[in-house]
């Protein structure tokens, strides 16, 4: 029987494709968004002993009590914002799930939703899903910053929604005061509303700061902010995040949440509760990341590759624009055969799939695998 498919542009996706060549071809992955080290075995331990000790039925809808506390207590403690845990905070399962409820939540067939070109790839197929209509705003080149007259130009009487991302995934762009207020001031007398996908919300460098659209007066009253607890602390396995917004958002939120996934896995939120309770597990973050990425851009120096260390997030990209026409994918598979070191190349992020030479790599990896993965890249023939 055929199906007439509701996504008939989605095929695997390339961090699959990615991650499967490199573990074919035994080369160093990366690729694919995850780090290639353990978390606290103190974590661990805490869902095993959650676990054993018979925490293991349906969690609350919206998420334990306590962990809903424990993460407006870090709003409060990082961002100097107040939030009400009983209404204002949903436990999800990973932000790829808040991103989709949220999505889901407010936008109705035909409403316009505004998206910045490059994007995350979740986002258009749940936009697609719930009849809205995407408009890609392309960022400007080569920091991938926003240009706010492009932003204006896109908003029309039928949009409803823009989706926005800082620290940004594949650039690591941050977010600046501007950027908010810009966005706040074009959106506030309209009925807008913004979903803020901030799952590298603790991955910030040279000491840069992230600015989470909660922090913001105007933007806070009429944004759900994403967050993924499998970026923050190592376990991107477990999906498990949390989504906040004002009171009558979230509950809308929430309706949608409820018929997705009804709940979130209930040891994993127990012991993060508890684990959440030393900020310094957060709090020192950005230097550990900080860490990796100069000694990734170090050792890059020797490569053939141009670059601007990223602002944040945990990915690096490199431009091979004035060495070779290989398309960025071609470059990318023949970089993963031929030296053992996989990426992904970046128009698979671009909404046209424009190839615009660059790749990016993940450097949430164990510095030995960095090291090794740097002496190869050294080597290679553009
Ligand atoms: C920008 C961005 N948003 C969302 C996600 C997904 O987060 P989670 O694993 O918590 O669903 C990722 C993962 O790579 C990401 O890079």
């Amino acid at each position: 029987m055929p199906i007439l498919s509701k996504l008939p542009n989605v095929g695997t996706t390339i961090f699959t494709v990615m991650s499967k060549l490199a573990s074919d071809c035994g080369a160093i992955n990366l690729s694919q968004g995850f780090p290639g080290f353990e978390c606290d075995p103190e974590l661990l331990d805490l869902v095993n002993k959650y676990m054993k000790a018979g925490f293991n039925q349906y969690a609350p809808m919206s998420g334990i009590p306590v962990l809903r506390e424990r993460i407006a207590d870090k709003t409060k403690l990082v961002y100097d914002v107040d939030l009400n845990s009983e209404n204002e905070v949903t436990v999800v399962s990973g932000a790829t799930e808040a991103l989709y409820a949220a999505v889901t939540a407010v936008v109705r067939r035909g409403d316009e939703v505004i998206l910045f070109d490059p994007a995350y790839d979740s986002y258009a197929p749940a936009i697609a899903l719930n009849g809205g209509i995407p408009v890609y705003v392309p960022l400007e080149m080569p920091d991938f910053s926003v240009d706010w007259e492009k932003v204006k130009s896109a908003i029309s009487d039928t949009t409803r929604l823009i989706m926005v991302n800082t620290p940004h995934n594949p650039s690591g762009y941050v977010w600046t005061q501007e950027d908010l207020d810009t966005l706040a001031d074009l959106i506030q007398d309209t009925d807008i509303l913004v979903v803020s996908d901030e799952v590298y919300e603790h991955i910030t460098f040279d000491g840069r700061k992230h600015l989470s659209l909660v922090t913001h007066p105007t933007l806070r009253d009429r944004t759900f902010v994403c967050g993924s607890f499998g970026k923050t602390f190592h376990v991107t396995g477990w999906k498990i995040g949390y989504c906040l917004a004002p009171p009558q958002l979230t509950a809308e939120f929430r309706k949608v949440h409820q018929f997705l996934t009804f709940s979130t896995a209930t040891p994993l939120q127990y012991a993060l509760a508890d684990y959440l309770a030393e900020p310094s597990r957060y709090l020192t973050l950005p230097d550990y990341y900080q860490q990796k990425r100069d000694l990734f851009c170090e050792g890059l120096k020797e490569s053939p590759f141009k670059f601007t260390p990223a602002q944040g997030s945990f990915f690096q990209m490199v431009s091979y624009a004035h060495l070779s026409k290989e398309s960025d994918y071609d470059l990318s598979v023949r970089l993963t055969k031929e030296i053992g070191v996989a990426s992904i190349p970046i128009s698979v992020f671009f909404s046209n799939k424009k190839d615009h030479k660059i790749l990016r790599f993940c450097f949430a990896k164990k510095d030995s695998e960095l090291y090794v993965a740097l002496d190869k890249l050294k080597e290679i023939k553009l």
